[in-house]
């Protein structure tokens, strides 16, 4: 038995059925990256049934061969640990193939019909079938299309050979509310709701999940989770890395497609949302699309009131010079794309009246922290407020989603000695000092749960197009303005103006 309570929780569950990976993409960063590491990981664990099989679809002509080499070289640089003389590889590897293929050829699709049919006879599967396009999203509706044709999107219902289908989408998932929901349509032409599984990796993440545990799992938290007693809610995503040779996608991009309309907003309803009636994945993305649905709009004329936008330029990381923005490769040199954005948003209804949520996120910050901070109102009456030593904050309570994953409590304690003087304390909790362990990779939970069927971590179609809905709003603001974004240099916290987000008593940006 492991000693990871994280491994020991996943091994509780179901395994899930034996079945075969179709991977579209198959060259692409995402699968070296992340998806083969994670399968491996989950085998090797024995999460997953034995009986698998990877299948990599992609245009350029390879050999099983070739693809299992370029695999192993990417098990070599994402698995920490891995053993070259571990005779696992091996297996697993007999369990990796190649198809050669264009997204957009009638003819392969049929190939790849009878390529799945040998595999699964050869190792015995049955015809279960996990399409992950890992691609561009432009290619989406045209591998769902060639899957429909050659009859691989519907579960097989031969009674000999019965077996289901089911599609991972990566984002981005449109680039506004048309696009989105003209993609939701092409999808669910051929597909139903229950078979997409529309991945977003923050919702993969431990501390992520960990919110509805620590919400609803506790007595002492719920009752002070409303307009009664929170102030505001801060939710910073920072990073120190910038475009990373992603320039030409990030260009057509920009922060608010790449992390808030996704990540943060799904954070975000997971922090407001009421309790589900179950846990279920309907009952739960039912009441976080109400909360995305509860987002005031923004009319786009006074989008600069709510939303801050900038561009880094060059400046220092960590003792090293980086480059501005619209240097990077694949950048425009008179770009307007935002590479940092700060916003206010209020939730319409009974438990968050009146409560801001600030969001913020940017490339080139000081460092990487992901973090949650729900700020409850001052005391009612500032006893100690005469003593000149005092400083009375308010409470917060963080959670610190990555890299110190853990949550902290911070209130005022007296400092000993004779004087009354009040200094802000915290009281910790760390995932590593209280588990022991490190936490599994998001994708390593998303693929198990996607194999078992289990959508609760993926977003729903209305989940997406409410919150494409309050974000489409923004777009259309910066469209129609003439104001570029404002800088900042790289390595520093983002501009100075998203401090005016903030109204008089509500404080300020957290000094991370
Ligand atoms: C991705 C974005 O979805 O998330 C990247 O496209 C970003 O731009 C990344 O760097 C951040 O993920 P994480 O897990 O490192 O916080």
């Amino acid at each position: 038995m492991s000693e990871n309570p994280f491994r020991e929780g996943l091994s509780r569950r179901k395994t899930p059925e034996p079945c075969t990976i179709v991977l579209f993409g198959a060259s692409g960063d995402l699968t070296q990256r992340k998806l083969v590491p994670a399968l491996y990981n989950l085998t090797r664990e024995g999460l997953l049934s034995p009986k698998l099989a990877i299948v990599g679809f992609a245009r350029r002509k390879k050999t099983n061969d070739q693809f299992r080499h370029e695999m192993l070289e990417s098990v070599r640089k994402n698995v920490p640990g891995f053993d070259e003389k571990d005779l696992f590889w091996a297996e697993f590897s007999k369990t990796i193939f190649y198809q050669t293929g264009a997204f957009d050829s009638a003819e392969e699709y049929q190939a790849l019909a009878v390529r799945l049919d040998d595999i699964e006879r050869a190792l015995g599967l049955p015809p279960n079938r996990l399409y992950y396009l890992a691609t561009a999203p432009e290619h989406f509706g045209t591998i769902v299309r060639g899957l429909d044709a050659a009859r691989l999107a519907r579960p097989r219902s031969d009674p000999d050979r019965a077996g289901w289908a089911r599609i991972v989408v990566e984002k981005p998932f449109g680039r506004d509310l048309e696009s989105a929901r003209s993609l939701n349509r092409e999808l669910l032409r051929v597909l139903e709701e229950k078979q997409v599984f529309r991945i977003d990796h923050y919702l993969g993440k431990e501390t992520v999940q960990n919110l509805m545990a620590l919400r609803f799992a506790n007595g002492i938290f719920e009752p002070l989770w409303n307009q009664k007693y929170v102030d505001h809610v801060q939710i910073t995503v920072a990073e120190s890395i910038g475009v990373e040779g992603r320039g030409g996608y990030y260009d057509q991009a920009g922060v608010l497609r790449d992390m808030i309309q996704n990540h943060m907003l799904q954070v975000l309803s997971l922090v407001a949302m009421e309790p589900p009636a179950a846990l279920e994945a309907d009952a739960i993305r039912d009441e976080k699309v109400k909360v995305l649905r509860a987002l005031r709009r923004i009319p786009p004329a006074d989008v600069d009131l709510h939303v801050v936008r900038a561009q880094y330029g060059a400046g220092t990381i960590l003792g090293r010079l980086v480059p501005g923005y619209r240097e990077e490769e694949g950048v425009s040199q008179d770009s307007r794309t935002e590479t940092y954005v700060a916003l206010r948003l209020s939730v319409d209804n009974w438990r968050w009246a009146g409560v801001p949520f600030l969001l913020r996120s940017g490339k080139r910050l000081p460092k990487r922290t992901t973090e949650i901070c729900i700020q409850f109102k001052k005391p009612p009456l500032s006893l100690f407020g005469e003593q000149a030593a005092c400083t009375v904050s308010p409470n917060a309570l963080i959670v610190n989603v990555q890299p110190d994953e853990g949550i902290s409590l911070r209130f005022g304690a007296k400092v000993p000695g004779p004087e009354i003087e009040v200094r802000q304390v915290k009281m910790d909790f760390r995932y590593g000092d209280s588990f022991g362990v490190p936490s599994p990779e998001a994708y390593e939970r998303l693929l198990l749960d996607a194999m078992s069927g289990d959508s609760t971590l993926f977003t729903r179609r209305d989940e997406v197009e409410a919150a494409w809905t309050i974000m489409t709003d923004i777009l259309e603001g910066w469209g129609r303005s003439t104001t570029p974004p404002l800088t900042y240099a790289a390595g520093s916290w983002g501009p100075e103006e998203a401090e005016k987000l903030f109204s008089g008593h509500e404080g300020r940006w957290r000094r991370l």
